[in-house]
């Protein structure tokens, strides 16, 4: 069964010319129904990146991001926007966007 998230190789980079910098480097990690995850990492690592390519709010640049079995990259905006609703699934509002922080230790 597929993954309810899949990423496979997946860089991004934020902008152009002498001002583009890698932000993702080459991941590759599946999140699986029932699954828990903690996301962690330091101010500035791509945490948001991440969650905003899962999330089907950003295109993807580089690499595999299957979301229910449907590949986000080179997808039409008719098929993010139904990714974004999770509307060919019958779960809905599978990404949560309640964020918190932890205190550093
Ligand atoms: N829209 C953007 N344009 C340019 N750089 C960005 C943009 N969004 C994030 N970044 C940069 O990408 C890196 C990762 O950011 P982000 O994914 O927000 O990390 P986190 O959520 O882990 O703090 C940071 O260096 C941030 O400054
Ligand atoms: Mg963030």
């Amino acid at each position: 069964m597929d993954a309810l998230i899949g990423f496979r190789n997946v860089d991004h980079h934020y902008g152009d010319g002498a001002r583009r910098r890698q932000v993702l480097y080459d991941i590759t990690t599946d999140v699986n129904a029932g699954e828990i995850v903690l996301l962690m990492g330091p101010s500035g690592s791509g945490k948001t990146t991440l969650l905003t390519l899962a999330g089907s709010l950003r295109r993807v640049q580089h690499g595999s991001v299957r979301l229910m079995g449907r590949e986000l990259n080179g997808a039409s905006r008719a098929v993010m926007g139904d990714a974004r609703a999770g509307s060919a699934s019958s779960s809905r509002g599978i990404i949560c966007w309640r964020l918190s922080r932890l205190p550093r230790t």
